[in-house]
């Protein structure tokens, strides 16, 4: 395994850019934004609305739409697939879920970043929630993707989540490793062809410098016509060649194709699967190192390199903006890089370049000058200054031009800047999308979250959730969570990392309930292998296969009570379909019964008091309460920890 640090040699970098950037490979006049008229009915700024938020014109008819024509066949089959397991499913599961009730769920799924060891797990789940695999309808969980209405990324995530959606929904397999097609078209969806390196993709490093000069030829376009270029660019042109149409594994090396320059998120609206409803409501999460944060809110206990208060901006196929309510305000996404109402950008929302914004984990290495000559990204980051140096300009983050100047007043704190700088969507410590599926205005239920995160050797030990329960406390009115543990410890004590875990099952309607299906150790009896740095840019292909394998098991295992090798709880399913259906179950007025009662006793954690106020979920696990038996089970998971060393 090689991570993109693989040496580069500087030198023949440096060498080979004075040829290469002023010419014009086939991808920079599509990677160059281009300035025109804009539409006579156009708005560079929506206000989404202070104490009520509203959605865009957009995304309300997209969702409404998607509710008509494609949720309750999706829901239908779904429930089918749980009977087919041999489920007993109470009557107002099957009611709620085959349509014949008035509730109807919503559901989100959360996609963690990671890198490409988040990908790569969160494909191999998704894979398990997806209808078309047969494997996954006979696990009982296939479905519940076609189900989702809305599923958000944030960095490594986001490269499967935009791909997907790009790519126009295709399985996983047929994602990662497409059947070759033959087609002469080169815009189709080659595959992630992970096996190449993305920064580094040959074992010649004549040939990585001249692939390097290349990426800055495609990039000088964009500065040639005014914008800012910063190493987010050099990162978006070289994700382009595994996570957007328009590369193969025979021309990932060639710069005579444009390589998904030009290719913008807002076309994912025109995708067949995009038009028909059929995609989950596709959005990606950035977070700013903007100087005007607090930054006594830089939480660095879980991992937060910005502070937790600077907003959180989401990209979504109509709009990009911030929902928190120091901004609440959009743009539309086709018009970003634009500054006004009568000259409108196009072509600034390339799909790469909101897959590397997201992904800008660069921002972790010391960014003085000397430390990141030295760091992994030296090699890269080097000739790119010496080619690129643009005073005033941060040169490792995200520029792009602000469209919310002078909106929301002080208390947005970027309102007098002309860019923002935008960063890796989980550097304010919540490496998990959460955020915009507790907007109100989306009426989520349900989130399915996966995380990915490396808290710990690789390995998710709930920071993520640690810190987003932190942020929701910031802004009351905005965001409910429901309560999880604080430490880290209870995490993997109480294995809710390596088994699925339901927190917020006690009845509190204005917290989505949350299914966590985390990466926090291999399955039961296996090798450990999914614990890759997040900075590893290349996998092989039987490794990355023995991974989504793994991460299938993840999805489909529950909480067996036995530690045998591959052993399953057999009531899995229905408990995922009790979770799916409980909100909705709730404002029906139905009490949980039957298979759904065991169920919440084994997969709630019920910590922080929470059981006290529980209505029909009265827990009585073994695991996740508080008081005496909660420590009773943290001590005897010490002292078990103590025996093993
Ligand atoms: C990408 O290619 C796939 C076929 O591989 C096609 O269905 C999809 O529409 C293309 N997406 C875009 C945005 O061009
Ligand atoms: C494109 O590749 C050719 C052959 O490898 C090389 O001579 C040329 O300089 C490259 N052009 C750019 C813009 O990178
Ligand atoms: C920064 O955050 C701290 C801690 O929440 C708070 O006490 C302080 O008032 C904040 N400062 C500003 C300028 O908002
Ligand atoms: C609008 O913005 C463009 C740049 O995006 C600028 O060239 C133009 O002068 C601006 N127009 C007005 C009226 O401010
Ligand atoms: C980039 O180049 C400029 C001008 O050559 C230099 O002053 C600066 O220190 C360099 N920055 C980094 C981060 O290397
Ligand atoms: C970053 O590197 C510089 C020079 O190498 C050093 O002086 C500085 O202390 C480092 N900063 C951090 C936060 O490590
Ligand atoms: C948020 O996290 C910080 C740093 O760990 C901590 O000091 C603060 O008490 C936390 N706030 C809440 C409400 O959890
Ligand atoms: C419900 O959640 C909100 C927000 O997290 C919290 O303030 C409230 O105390 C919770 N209510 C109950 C009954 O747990
Ligand atoms: C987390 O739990 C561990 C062990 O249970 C304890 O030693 C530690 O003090 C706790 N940390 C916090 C911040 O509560
Ligand atoms: C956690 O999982 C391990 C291994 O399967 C098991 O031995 C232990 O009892 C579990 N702990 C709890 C609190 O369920
Ligand atoms: C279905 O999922 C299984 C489990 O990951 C996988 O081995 C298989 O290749 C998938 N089948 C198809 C047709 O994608
Ligand atoms: C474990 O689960 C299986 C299947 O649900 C059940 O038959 C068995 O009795 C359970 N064993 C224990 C010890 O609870």
């Amino acid at each position: 395994m090689i991570g993109f640090a693989k040496p580069i040699l500087l030198s023949t970098v440096l060498l080979t850019l004075t040829g290469a950037v002023h010419a014009q490979s086939a991808a920079t006049k599509p990677y160059t934004p281009s300035f025109g008229q804009c539409p006579s009915d156009f708005s560079l700024v929506r206000l989404a609305g202070s104490t009520t938020q509203t959605l865009s014109k957009g995304e309300s008819d997209y969702i409404s739409a998607r509710n008509e024509q494609v949720l309750p066949g999706a829901w239908k089959s779904y429930l089918e697939t749980v009977q087919g397991t041999g489920a007993n499913l109470p009557s107002y599961i099957s009611d709620i879920l085959g349509g014949k009730g008035k509730e109807k769920p919503t559901l989100g799924i959360a996609q963690s970043g990671g890198g490409l060891r988040a990908a790569i797990v969160g494909a191999g789940i998704m894979n398990a929630l997806d209808s078309r695999n047969q494997s996954s309808k006979a696990a009982g969980t296939g479905g519940l993707l076609q189900a989702a209405t809305y599923v958000s990324a944030l960095s490594g995530g986001s490269w499967l989540v935009t791909s997907l959606a790009l790519a126009n929904y295709p399985t996983i397999q047929d994602l990662i490793f497409p059947p070759t097609s033959g087609s002469s078209d080169t815009n189709v969806f080659g595959g992630w062809l992970a096996d190449t390196n993305v920064l580094a993709p040959s074992t010649d490093q004549t040939t990585n410098a001249q692939f390097i000069g290349t990426l800055f030829g495609e990039i000088a376009g964009k500065l040639q016509a005014g914008f800012p270029v910063t190493f987010a660019d050099v990162w978006s042109r070289a994700l382009a060649r595994h996570f957007v149409n328009g590369t193969t594994a025979g021309n990932v090396l060639s710069n005579a194709t444009a390589h998904g320059a030009g290719v913008t998120f807002s076309s994912i609206a025109n995708t067949p699967s995009f038009v028909a409803h059929q995609q989950p409501f596709p959005i990606v999460l950035v977070n700013t190192d903007s100087s005007n944060g607090n930054k006594s809110v830089i939480f660095s206990d879980v991992g937060g390199l910005v502070p937790i208060t600077n907003p959180i901006y989401e990209f979504n196929v109509y709009e990009m903006g911030s929902w928190d309510p120091t901004l609440s305000a959009f743009t539309p996404t086709q018009y970003l890089g634009s500054r006004n109402n009568s000259i409108c950008v196009t072509g600034f929302d390339q799909a790469s370049l909101i897959e590397a914004t997201s992904s800008g984990l660069f921002e972790q290495f010391n960014t003085s000058a000397s430390a990141l000559a030295s760091s992994p990204i030296g090699a890269v980051f080097t000739p790119f200054n010496q080619t690129f140096f643009q005073p005033n300009v941060e040169l490792i983050s995200a520029q792009y031009p602000n469209p919310f100047k002078g909106v929301a007043g002080q208390s947005f704190i970027d309102t007098n800047e002309d860019l923002l700088s935008l960063v890796d969507g989980g550097h304010d410590g919540e490496n998990i999308p959460i955020q915009p599926l507790l907007v109100k205005a989306r009426g989520v239920d349900t989130i399915f979250v996966i995380d990915v995160s490396d808290d710990d050797k690789g390995f998710a030990t709930g920071r993520s959730m640690i810190a987003t329960q932190n942020r929701t406390t910031f802004y009351p009115s905005s965001y409910s969570f429901p309560p999880v543990p604080g430490n880290t410890s209870t995490y993997v004590l109480q294995n809710l990392t390596t088994r699925p875990t339901f927190f917020g099952c006690n009845g509190n309607t204005t917290a989505p309930l949350v299914i966590y299906v985390a990466n926090g150790g291999p399955p039961q009896g296996q090798p450990i292998l999914t614990n890759q740095s997040s900075f590893f840019f290349d996998y092989p292909e039987d490794l990355l296969q023995s991974m989504l394998q793994q991460s299938f098991t993840f999805a489909t295992q529950g909480r067996p009570n036995s530690t045998a090798a591959n052993a399953k709880d057999p009531e899995w399913p229905a408990c995922l379909a009790c979770a799916a259906a409980d909100r909705a179950r709730e404002r029906s007025g139905a009490s949980r019964s039957g298979v759904c009662v065991g169920c919440f006793e084994r997969y709630c954690w019920e910590g922080d008091g929470a059981a006290a106020t529980g209505t029909s979920s009265k827990a009585k696990s073994g695991y996740g309460r508080n008081g005496v038996d909660g420590v009773l089970v943290v001590v005897l998971g010490l002292l078990a920890l103590l025996m093993l060393h």
